[in-house]
């Protein structure tokens, strides 16, 4: 008998992201190819019976979702590459490979946080060294179990939508004033990408109602984090495009034209602190 999942809606989207990253690495020409992922994927619906394709899932949502981890895979290479003592913090880490995918050096530390319905579930499925930190992101205190003496780099792989009102930037704030030094990188979503995303099919499906986003990159540099803008990356504009499959790649050609239409679309932005 299968073992249905008991996850609340935002949880569930830590299902539309694995299994983008399933569907992108059986692509002819796959952008992340992280095949353990499919394999996840394909174990749980038979685990739990659950119906991937209630989430009808775009082409340009796979290559994005597929992309933006590749992208932030890179940051945390760099980083881990040049501070060999590095924590790793993955906020909203879902079932997310990325440990994995980035095969860290023994001497980092790896935080995975997330709530505990979802750790229980990363223990069954992903049993990787990484610490499991079980906690709201949005509650004080969780920070604490984070080592404050080495250097840091926090990922935010499609979190910031799904936290209300300011709670992303407090907790940004708790993250800086706990960790010495390090870099933050998160895909940013504008105030009308975070709008428009619950009227994508996927994000309906799960019955997910309301998002947060912000316009202006340096806005975060004003949230009293010590937060300084380094990079935005506009992914329209990245050379992995070449690989997505038409007419995917045609559309994102056609709005790399513009920055400002770029910019509502997946950008990746690295802050250091
Ligand atoms: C779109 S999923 C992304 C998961 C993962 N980063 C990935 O790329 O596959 C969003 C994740 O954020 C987590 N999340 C949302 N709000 C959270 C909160 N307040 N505290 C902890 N985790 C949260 C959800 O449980 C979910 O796993």
């Amino acid at each position: 008998m299968p073992d249905p999942l008991r996850l609340d809606p935002v949880q569930e989207t830590l299902l539309l992201t694995l299994y983008a990253r399933a569907l992108d690495s059986t692509a002819p020409a796959p952008i992340l190819g992280d095949t353990r992922s499919a394999a996840l994927a394909a174990r749980i619906a038979e685990d739990t019976g659950y119906d991937f394709a209630k989430l009808k899932l775009k082409p340009s949502l796979v290559t994005s979702t597929a992309l933006r981890a590749r992208k932030l895979d890179d940051v945390v290479r760099r980083f881990v590459a040049a501070h060999p003592d590095a924590v790793v913090v993955d906020l909203g880490c879902g079932l997310d490979t990325r440990w994995s995918r980035c095969a860290p050096p023994d001497g980092v530390a790896w935080y995975d946080v997330d709530f505990p319905e979802v750790l229980d579930l990363r223990q069954r499925y992903l049993p990787d060294p990484a610490h499991p930190v079980a906690a709201d992101v949005t509650e004080p205190g969780w920070v604490r179990t984070l080592p404050d003496d080495r250097p840091a780099v926090i990922v935010a792989d499609g979190l910031l939508p799904f936290l209300p009102g300011d709670s992303f930037r407090t907790m940004v704030r708790r993250l800086t004033d706990r960790l010495r030094s390090g870099e933050l990188a998160l895909n940013g979503y504008t105030r009308f990408a975070a709008w428009a995303m619950k009227y994508h099919p996927a994000i309906k499906a799960l019955g997910i109602g309301a998002a947060q986003g912000f316009d202006d990159p340096h806005e975060p540099e004003r949230w009293d984090a010590g937060l300084t803008l380094t990079e935005e990356q506009l992914l329209t504009r990245a050379p992995e495009v070449a690989a997505f499959p038409q007419p995917v790649r045609a559309l994102t050609r056609l709005v790399a034209r513009s920055t400002a239409l770029s910019r509502q679309g997946a950008r990746i932005l690295r802050y250091r602190f």
